[in-house]
């Protein structure tokens, strides 16, 4: 007697299980379509970066410390037509055999939607410590007339889309860099890949 009319989980009780199922099935699916949705619209495309053009000036190797003058050109290209770039901190690195030779910020920048940009990327070795192999291999390097050098970049940065700004770090690795300590001249574009 007392088993059948014991009120347990009845109908009502399943009846607000299936709802709060729906409510919630139904926020997913909106997240989702919107995702979705935005993501067409804004349709993201990789950003492009290349290494122009490169020259060493004032390049001095004795007793396994270093001075020279790194330049390079950094071709910086936003494809996307809806979204824009605050390059909020920008910290470059010239590396020889893994070595760090010298490092260097580049000044804030925006970049426009569609937009190319050229950096000067000037990086100065000012009685750069290296260790006796990598000063061994980087003279031989300077006899031979060219170095492969590998470019390093770390960058705050935030997309703008509207009114919606998206913080990420961009690192990028440019390799190798083959740069002629004659002249600048036959500079092989060298592309970067990227890691956002
Ligand atoms: C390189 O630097 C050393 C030490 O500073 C100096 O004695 C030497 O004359 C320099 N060489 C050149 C080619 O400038
Ligand atoms: C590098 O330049 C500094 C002065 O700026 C000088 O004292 C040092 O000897 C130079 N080193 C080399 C290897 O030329
Ligand atoms: C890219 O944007 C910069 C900064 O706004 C501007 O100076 C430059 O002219 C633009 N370049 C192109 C190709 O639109």
């Amino acid at each position: 007697m007392a088993n059948t009319a014991a009120p347990g989980p009845g109908p009502a009780h399943s009846r607000l299980v299936r709802l709060i199922a729906t409510i919630l099935l139904t926020l997913i699916l909106l997240v989702a379509v919107t995702v979705i949705v935005i993501w067409l619209v804004v349709k993201p495309r990789k950003l492009v970066y290349m290494i122009e053009s490169g020259s060493i000036h004032s390049f001095n190797l004795t007793n396994d410390h270093l001075n020279a003058t790194f330049n390079f050109e950094l071709r910086a290209y936003n494809p996307n037509s809806r979204v824009s770039i605050y390059y909020d901190r920008i910290e470059t690195r010239v590396l020889y055999d893994d070595s760090t030779l010298a490092f260097n910020n580049v000044q804030p920048f925006y970049q426009p939607r569609r937009n190319v940009t050229h950096l000067g990327l000037n990086l100065v070795a000012t009685n750069a410590e290296l260790f006796p192999d990598v000063a061994k291999n980087l003279r031989m390097e300077k006899m031979s007339g060219e170095v492969e050098l590998e470019i390093r970049g770390k960058a705050k940065i935030r997309f703008k889309f509207g009114a919606v700004k998206n913080h990420r770090t961009l690192r990028l690795l440019c390799a190798p860099v083959m740069v002629h300590f004659s002249s600048s001249k036959n500079f092989e574009r060298t592309p970067c890949e990227i890691d956002l």
